[in-house]
């Protein structure tokens, strides 16, 4: 049955409050843009977006566990064969160590293809006395402080819509062509993995992970096809509702509309008001979708959320994803567990220990300790167990590059190193060291609480 009641249509957000939307100087080019993008080809099929539905309800089930993780804002100038393989090594480096966590298969969703528009505190910034619109993302207007960067330009959709195709075009080669075969997990090695410290605890588990496949092939007699490759899916926020719109469609011989230009996009914390325009875009499409959820949720909005955006609890439709902070999430997320509960509904619960731990330096630099991120990251562990829930999922903030924009890690890197290699536009991210040594401490204590948690 399709979500999509009479009353919808991909336009019918419209009629609603659309916050953090960009005001473009002409309204005839932003119609003329959404045209042009809704004539182009898909970039995901329905076939896709099933597939990830049905692993996600596995996961809402305590069958899997996923992992999403990507830049905060994706940059034109990051559509780049180095910059995009990297984020894919990191991304599969990660899942190896927390199916060796977990013992459960790793669902592995980018933040990419697609992760171009951003949500602001302020629509403007001042440096200097000098007033301008705030950057809204790549597909909007360009980050420099000039009033021709920040004027929005709707044609900046569509040049964000073809880089997106790029990417996901190089990332189907690379991972047809061998780059994500599990035999050969040598080929993901990045340079200074060999310089980290806990270089050997992961060559413990890549060796660990090469000898169950041998024992599967040659003792079980196995032949793993369907392990040999793994499966990477695309996610973003899906903030501009313009953009989304003109990528909403009916697909042959299936009910309902998909979002085709993405496989699971989410809500934003900002603009998850039940009453507003992004829940209503959101209850009429397939596809499976996350809202965030922060400290702000009170239980009836959520029990609303349920209502429209998971209408028949499906499991795998809706996940939620909790960003409270390591500081708030003991008093946040139990009542929001026994909402969902009271509910009778399934949702997979997620955690981005990321955006409630975001700090300014004395200096005025945005950045997130590796120690917070961790400690948030565990005590959702500990919450899901302890209410009988399962955690399904971590999402970060990172890059396969050798950033310098969180401080912690094992390399213990400071404020003062934070001005050497910062480049993100928005928010902070794991670099490659501090994301693989964060998926080994996930792994620990994921064998801690296995065989505690059990699902609602
Ligand atoms: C984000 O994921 O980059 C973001 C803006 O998160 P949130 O909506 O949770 O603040
Ligand atoms: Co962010």
């Amino acid at each position: 049955m399709s979500p999509a009641s009479k009353d919808w249509t991909p336009q019918s957000w419209q009629s609603k409050v659309a916050l953090q939307q960009p005001k473009y100087p002409s309204s005839e080019e932003l119609a003329s843009a959404v045209e042009e993008f809704s004539h182009l080809p898909p970039l995901v099929t329905s076939w896709e977006i099933s597939a990830l539905k049905q692993q996600l309800g596995e996961a809402a089930l305590g069958q899997r566990f996923l992992l999403q993780g990507g830049d905060c804002a994706e940059r034109f100038e990051d559509c780049n064969p180095a910059t995009i393989t990297n984020k894919l090594k990191i991304l599969l480096q990660m899942s190896l160590v927390l199916i060796q966590g977990c013992k459960k298969p790793v669902i592995r969703v980018g933040r990419f293809a697609g992760q171009y528009a951003k949500p602001r505190s302020d629509d403007f910034e001042t440096r200097d006395g000098v007033t301008l619109p705030s950057y809204r993302g790549d597909n909007i207007n360009s980050p420099a402080f000039t009033s021709e960067a920040r004027v929005p330009d709707p044609k900046r959709m569509l040049r964000a819509y073809e880089r997106a195709a790029l990417m996901l075009n190089f990332i189907r080669s690379l991972v047809r062509g061998g780059f994500a075969d599990l035999h050969h997990p040598e080929y993901w090695d990045l340079d200074f993995v060999r310089h980290s410290p806990l270089a050997a605890e992961y060559q413990n588990m890549v060796a660990g992970i090469a000898e169950s496949l041998r024992f599967m092939e040659n003792v079980l007699g196995v032949h793993p096809g369907t392990i040999e490759w793994v499966d990477f899916y695309a996610s973003h926020e899906a903030l501009h509702l313009y953009s989304e719109q003109a990528q909403t469609h009916r697909v042959p011989h299936r009910d309902g509309f998909y979002n085709l230009s993405t496989h699971f996009p989410w809500i934003g914390m900002r603009t998850a008001d039940p009453d507003g325009a992004h829940v209503e875009y959101f209850r009429g499409i397939v596809n499976p979708i996350g809202v965030k959820v922060g400290g702000l949720m009170q239980p009836d909005h959520l029990a609303r959320l349920l209502d429209v955006l998971h209408a028949d609890g499906e499991p795998g439709r809706l996940t939620l994803i909790h960003r409270f902070g390591a500081e708030k999430i003991a008093g946040s997320l139990p009542r929001l567990i026994d909402v969902v509960r009271q509910s009778g509904k399934t949702v997979l619960w997620f955690c981005d220990p990321m955006h409630g731990n975001t700090r300014t330096t004395s200096g005025g630099i945005k950045t997130r300790d590796f120690a917070d991120i961790l400690a948030e990251l565990e005590l959702a562990f500990d919450i899901h167990a302890a209410a009988g829930s399962y955690l399904g999922g971590v999402h970060f903030e990172l890059t396969g590059d050798n950033v310098t924009e969180c401080t912690g890690g094992a390399r213990g890197l400071n404020e003062t190193d934070l001005q050497r290699a910062y480049q993100s536009e928005v928010d902070p991210r794991l670099n490659y060291e501090q994301a693989l040594e964060m998926a080994l401490l996930i792994a620990r204590k994921m064998r801690t609480i296995n065989g505690r948690s059990v699902r609602a």
